[in-house]
């Protein structure tokens, strides 16, 4: 079988280094990918948005599969124009990924179907948003309503900190036509955990706990990034919180969008916060999460192909799908300054070493090859993921894999999964 997956992250090395050890998969493609990838797959070099190129080359090349890894194609309706042409591709609809791409979409839809999350109001005007926040207790989140790269969502505690927000979405419109609506909710405390589902439209199928690291610095300072490590399975996740999520938030959300003719096919990815009075809903993401796929596929045991299948065929109910017993670890690797300003083209020394080791496996992200050498050309550069029995030993390995490379200006957190350690 011929596959193709579309992206260039460390969720998408992830996705080719899963995909290339299944014996079903003959060759894999990846368009654009990066150096990382291209050691396991063919790159193509078209970009991951670029739908009629990718379906001409889909077509030509007769791949069978295609797998879709980032939103942006999501967003614009890939999987409704491969379907149109008869391919085979895994991922949502344009009109199910609205559960990612509109955050008032979502809303409404939680709302409507019962589903526990922050309490909330939608605005398309900066002056009434600010005369509801007047009435409301700080802190409070305002989220732009579209895609932001992570970047929508501002904490305020206070009405300066709430008007500069609004100023941000709505007025100086920096995110376009996402800040038109903004949703004003309630800010809810607890711990954060991704569940990441197979959903074939009716069945859906949770994957193994993660958490990610979404701040920059180390103890959550800092601003958002996207995401800066994470680990799996999370120790505070209990089988209790397991069956809520799953019956309170996880098959009625897919129970709505099929009612409300968005039948979901993919991954559905729950951005939950664990509150003291039970599970809620954040976000929801249309997609694998990235850095959660870095340290969540390499404790699946059933051949991703035959899940993927599944979904594309709605017989997800049949097949069993099966988890390692043990734990994993990434710590992301970033270019100083991200995420804000930051250099490319560094020179990365000591993957070679990383190779040597066991039980690990470095995923790129930001790389290229320039004259034989790797070289930085992203924010995110690595996903340096390890595997054992406990969290505490996947850490200690990752964490010493880290320390095998290096180029200049180096960033990563010393942290992470310091919390399920504790
Ligand atoms: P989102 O993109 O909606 O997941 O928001 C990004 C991040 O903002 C989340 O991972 C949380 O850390 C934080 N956040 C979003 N909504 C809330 C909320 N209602 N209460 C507390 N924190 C939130
Ligand atoms: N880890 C956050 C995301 O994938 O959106």
């Amino acid at each position: 079988m011929k596959v193709l997956v579309i992206g260039s992250g460390g969720r998408e090395h992830t996705l080719v280094w899963k995909i290339t050890q299944s014996p079903k998969a003959s060759q894999v493609y990846c368009a654009p990918g990066n150096a990382g990838i291209s050691q396991l797959a063919q790159c193509v070099n078209i970009e991951a948005d670029s739908i009629e190129k990718l379906i001409d080359f889909t077509q030509k090349e007769k791949i069978d599969l295609t797998v879709v890894g980032p939103e942006l194609p999501l967003s614009r309706g890939i999987v409704n124009e491969f379907n149109k042409q008869g391919l085979r591709i895994f991922g949502p609809s344009k009109e199910a990924a609205e559960i990612e791409t509109s955050k008032v979409f979502c809303k409404f839809l939680l709302k409507k179907y019962n589903i526990p999350t922050a309490n909330y109001q939608v605005f398309q005007n900066s002056q009434k948003a600010l005369d509801y926040i007047k009435k409301q207790t700080f802190p409070l989140v305002i989220k732009a309503d579209g895609l932001a790269a992570g970047k929508g969502v501002f904490i305020v505690k206070n009405l300066l900190q709430a008007r500069d927000a609004l100023d941000t979405l709505m007025e100086e419109k920096k995110f376009g036509e996402a800040g038109k609506q903004v949703v004003v909710e309630e800010f809810l405390e607890g711990e954060e955990v991704s569940i990441l589902a197979f959903c074939d439209g009716k069945t859906v199928v949770p994957m193994v706990s993660s958490q990610d690291h979404k701040k920059i610095f180390d103890h959550d300072q800092g601003p958002n990034t996207g995401g800066m490590g994470a680990y799996s399975p999370v120790p505070f996740y209990s089988d209790e919180f397991k069956k809520r999520v799953l019956e309170e938030i996880l098959e009625p959300t897919v129970k709505g969008l099929r009612i409300e003719g968005k039948e979901y096919k993919g991954v559905l990815y729950a951005g939950l916060i664990l509150t003291k009075e039970g599970p809620k809903v954040l976000e929801f993401n249309a997609r694998f999460g990235d850095p959660e796929t870095q340290v969540v596929l390499p404790r699946l045991k059933t051949d991703l192909i035959d899940i993927l299948n599944a979904v594309i065929d709605d017989r997800l109910h049949k097949i069993n799908i099966q988890w390692e017993d043990n734990a994993a670890v990434c710590v992301v690797v970033a270019s100083g300054g991200y995420p804000g300003k930051y250099q490319k083209g560094k020179v990365i020394c000591g993957l070679e070493r990383l190779e040597k080791m066991k039980n690990m496996i470095a995923f790129h992200a930001g790389t290229k090859f320039q004259d034989d050498q790797v070289i930085t050309s992203g924010g995110r550069v690595l996903g340096i993921t390890a595997w054992d029995d406990t969290i505490s030993k996947a850490k200690e390995r990752a964490y010493k894999a880290v320390k095998e490379m290096y180029f200049e200006d180096m960033y990563y957190r010393k942290d992470i999964a310091l919390k399920a350690i504790k």
